[in-house]
């Protein structure tokens, strides 16, 4: 399949998109360019493919790419750039501000278990529609979107609903964008469009399916729900009905059931489906007539002093106009949707004049968008800035990083672990080794009874006791064998898992795991829970 042109993909902007102002700043542009091509490879590049995806010469990469670093968006992992679950802040910043999410995803959980179907939450994004919330059943036979991914409105059921409000421009630009991309070339997340397909050059039959679209809008006008019958692809049906903003009447995001061909036609899952997404629907209006106001959370503290001490500390290395363009993002929020320049320039520490650069680069670059009140507020295409490929993650995918660089320093095993559902019995869900050191053998998977262990009297602390911030076993479930400990919690401070290190009563004495051990997990459970909530804040992943 021929690769999205870089320069034209969806997210990035088409390329008949004016030339930057003047006044935008390149440095931001290219990191930002840097951000697109990797979630669109799924959140892993080498340095030389991203020097071939962006176009950008080496050392420009490797700069863009220790900046990233250093702000922890990105990991370098030998030749490879890999997405860090951080950069979900930005995403979360767009989430946030929203509101939706935080307000309507309980309902949209709660449809998916009454009709054990999938159901997810859109919104308009241009002419295509984004996801916000999706509340999957796993199963055979399906294919799901994650949040953030993005889909042609003609070929989904939210798009017709969306478009009933379009502006003759709107449908201007829909229909150029079908001319110039006739295949969804620049939606990497669906496969080619299949009439398409058929029939490179048949203007015939892209006239029928612009006709098409037009009709299913018109009919979604009419009855206030839409139905997409396998345009994704076979067997792919789904039915849409929108969720009105109370105080304007205007669509706020869509939602939808979506369902496989095995279990309902595009006919049944109307019949029986869509009177209990309606009420759900109306339940969701309900919801936001009576939301209470937003809670601003604070604005990021001290970023302009922190890149400008990363400047001093890496020199070249750190392109401070990009660290400060990103940071920008990360003013928006919960009750900080819309910003006055002069709110984020206070917010981020930023002197007026950057704050107003980083805005017109991305006004330019449609991550911003100007209101009537002349203020800003970020679009849902924030969410192509990483979101996707991390908001598929596990508690494991996220510790291991964090667990390699621990086995590193202290030159032992490091293991995961959680309570099974039996209550009395752990799990080992993680495990990183030092090289050349003679471990304990405890594969992933392996369950040990809580008692013994030292996992097991975190997870299991005695009862009416709450958790200790550490517990040391010595010899107990195995002979030679001394371990230590930790917590790590949820958003909530619930304890949901357990890190240790294991050693042999030869290599360190008790007083050593307590004084050299502990330290270092205590900081690696840090470092794993900063990621988990940033991670946790909108999506929902295995802890196993
Ligand atoms: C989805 O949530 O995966 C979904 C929603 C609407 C569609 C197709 C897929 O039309």
């Amino acid at each position: 399949m021929p690769q999205p042109d870089p320069a034209t993909s969806a997210d990035t902007g088409a390329p008949t998109e004016a030339v930057a102002p003047a006044e935008a700043v390149a440095p931001l542009m290219r990191g930002v360019a840097v951000l697109h091509r990797l979630t669109e490879a799924n959140g892993v590049l080498s340095l030389s493919a991203l020097e071939r995806a962006t176009g950008l010469a080496r050392s420009t990469v490797d700069r863009i790419v220790a900046t990233l670093a250093r702000m922890g968006y990105v990991r370098l992992d030998g030749r490879d750039a890999i997405l860090t679950p951080r950069v979900m802040e930005l995403g979360n910043a767009y989430l946030a501000a929203l509101r939706l999410p935080a307000l309507l995803s309980a309902r949209a959980d709660g449809l998916a278990d009454e009709l054990d179907e999938s159901v997810s939450l859109a919104v308009a994004d241009r002419d295509g529609i984004r996801f916000i919330h999706q509340a999957t059943r796993r199963r055979a036979m399906s294919l799901s979107f994650r949040i953030g991914d993005l889909l042609p409105a003609e070929r989904t059921a939210p798009g017709p609903l969306f478009a009933t409000e379009w502006t003759d421009e709107e449908w201007h630009s829909w229909r150029t964008r079908r001319t110039t991309d006739p295949q969804n070339h620049n939606f990497p997340t669906v496969p080619p469009s299949p009439q398409s397909r058929r029939n490179d050059r048949d203007d015939d039959a892209e006239e029928d399916e612009e006709e098409a679209f037009a009709r299913r809008t018109a009919g979604a006008a009419s009855t206030d729900y839409a139905l997409d019958d396998q345009l994704i692809e076979p067997g792919l049906v789904a039915v849409s009905v929108p969720v009105r903003d109370p105080r304007t009447a205007r669509i706020a995001c869509v939602a939808n059931v979506v369902s496989h061909t095995s279990r309902h036609t595009a006919a049944s899952l109307r019949e029986t489906l869509l009177p209990r997404l309606r009420a759900a629907v109306s339940a969701m209006e309900d919801d936001l007539r009576q939301a209470s106001p937003p809670h601003p959370g604070p604005p990021p503290a001290g970023l302009a002093t922190w890149t400008g001490a990363s400047k001093q500390e890496l020199g070249r290395e750190f392109v401070e106009s990009l660290a400060r363009g990103l940071t920008v993002l990360t003013a928006f929020g919960e009750g900080r949707a819309e910003l006055t320049l002069t709110e984020v320039a206070k917010a981020t520490g930023l002197a007026r004049a950057t704050a107003r650069r980083a805005l017109i680069t991305y006004e330019h670059l449609g991550l911003v968008t100007p209101t009537p009140h002349r203020t800003f507020a970020l679009t849902p295409r924030v969410l192509a800035l990483g979101f996707p490929p991390l908001s598929r993650t596990s508690l494991p995918r996220i510790a291991a990083p964090h667990m390699a660089t621990l086995a590193d320093e202290i030159q032992e095993t490091t293991s995961l672990a959680v309570l099974t559902e039996r209550g009395d019995e752990i799990q080992y869900t993680a495990r990183a080794t030092a090289s050349h050191v003679m471990s304990v053998d405890i594969t992933v998977g392996t369950r040990l009874p809580a008692h013994g262990t030292s996992m097991g009297r975190i997870l299991v602390p005695k009862t009416g006791d709450a958790p200790p911030p550490y517990a040391l076993t010595d010899e107990e479930l195995e002979q030679g064998v001394r371990a230590i400990a930790v917590p790590i919690h949820d958003r909530t401070g619930q304890v949901i898992a357990a890190l240790n290190a294991a050693t042999h009563v030869a290599r360190r004495t008790t007083e050593e795991c307590v004084h050299v051990l502990l330290p270092a997990l205590l900081s690696t459970a840090s470092h794993i829970e900063t990621d988990l909530h940033t991670a946790s804040r909108f999506t929902r992943f295995p802890l196993t």
